[in-house]
């Protein structure tokens, strides 16, 4: 990545937009550079999320079903693209691209054209979208926190008309309680393909876990630590590159044929696991709840060792005696 001709004034302004959060009254991209720009650095940082998930699913051997894809609130249009390269662009028979900025919707349908010439691209207008006609895959990202509730109530009326959707926020308690919010609205109709275990009622809504929240950490390429545009974004911008929280949710539309989750029954580790000298603390999500488990060290050293070391799959099947683990 070359940073040396970045507008980082434009970058520090977006920046401070998104940690203020709240609904945004008006569009906040005011040039093409602007979304260059975002691009290049937030945006890029979104796309590692992404790639974290899309890992997941493609590893899982999930697929969207096929038809259009739609980028609701596009920005640069990195989450759209991102999907499009993981599944392939034959999956989808055309992008469709929705933002209330128009220099947003034209910055990423150009970008899309670029590297995925053959796959027809449009803008998703608000007549089409406020139709009733299917709209295929969805895709959502970082979109949330700057909506009104009015607004959401609208996204998820939207995202019924969906086969699929796929959508990825920040990991922070606020925007994984509102996934797990339209979780639960949603259900009913689709389902849950990650990154839950089951399709039951989310474990976190019952009363004595309030304070806890359904997040992940993703992984940045190792090459951005020794890179020193990487390094200038960091201390310009205050951001611990090794940090990466974000939360999703992966939903498919149960007459699209849609199987159970490919995690069906497995056991899922929110958040970092705590590790300490001889043992580690686990917390725990699936069909039973969400809670707290432990692993011993002496039960399983490389399980214990791959936890330590920030590696162990987010999925594992355990066998249980009371609190305490070991993985099957
Ligand atoms: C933080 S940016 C994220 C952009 C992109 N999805 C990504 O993950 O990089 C949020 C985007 O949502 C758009 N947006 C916010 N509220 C919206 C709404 N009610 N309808 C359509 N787009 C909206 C903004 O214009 C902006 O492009």
């Amino acid at each position: 990545m070359n940073l040396s001709s970045l507008d980082w004034a434009a970058v520090t302004r977006l920046r401070e937009i998104f940690l203020e959060g709240g609904p945004q009254r008006r569009a906040y991209w005011t040039s093409p550079a602007d979304l260059h720009a975002y691009d290049l650095t937030l945006g890029e940082r979104i796309g590692w999320k992404w790639d974290a998930v899309l890992a997941e699913l493609t590893a899982a051997g999930w697929k969207p079903p096929a038809g259009p894809l739609v980028d609701f609130g596009c920005g640069s249009g990195v989450a759209g693209r991102r999907v499009i390269a993981a599944f392939g662009a034959g999956q989808f028979s055309a992008l469709r691209l929705h933002d209330r900025s128009g220099l947003a919707e034209s910055f990423a349908l150009g970008r899309a054209r670029e590297l995925f010439p053959d796959l027809p691209g449009s803008v998703l207008g608000a007549a089409e979208l406020e139709g009733d006609g299917p709209l295929g895959t969805m895709v959502i990202s970082h979109v949330l926190s700057e909506m009104a509730e009015r607004d959401r109530a609208q996204l998820v009326r939207f995202v019924r008309r969906a086969t699929a959707v796929l959508w990825v926020e920040p990991g922070t308690h606020a925007d994984s309680r509102a996934l797990i919010a339209v979780r639960e609205a949603l259900r009913g109709e689709f389902e849950v393909i990650a990154p839950c275990t089951h399709c039951e009622a989310c474990g976190l809504l019952a009363p004595e876990r309030a304070a806890d929240w359904c997040h992940f950490f993703g992984r940045p390429p190792w090459e951005i630590f020794t890179d020193p545009n990487w390094s200038e974004f960091a201390q310009r911008l205050g951001v611990d590159l090794r940090s990466l929280p974000f939360s999703f949710l992966v939903l498919q539309r149960r007459s699209e044929g849609a199987a159970s989750s490919p995690a069906t029954g497995l056991s899922r580790t929110l958040g970092r696991a705590r590790v300490y000298k001889g043992y580690a603390k686990i917390f725990a999500c699936d069909a039973g709840g969400v809670g707290e488990v432990m692993l011993q060290k002496r039960d399983a050293p490389e399980h214990y060792k791959a936890l330590k070391d920030g590696e162990s799959p987010p999925l594992q099947r355990w066998r249980r005696e009371g609190d305490r683990v070991r993985p099957l």
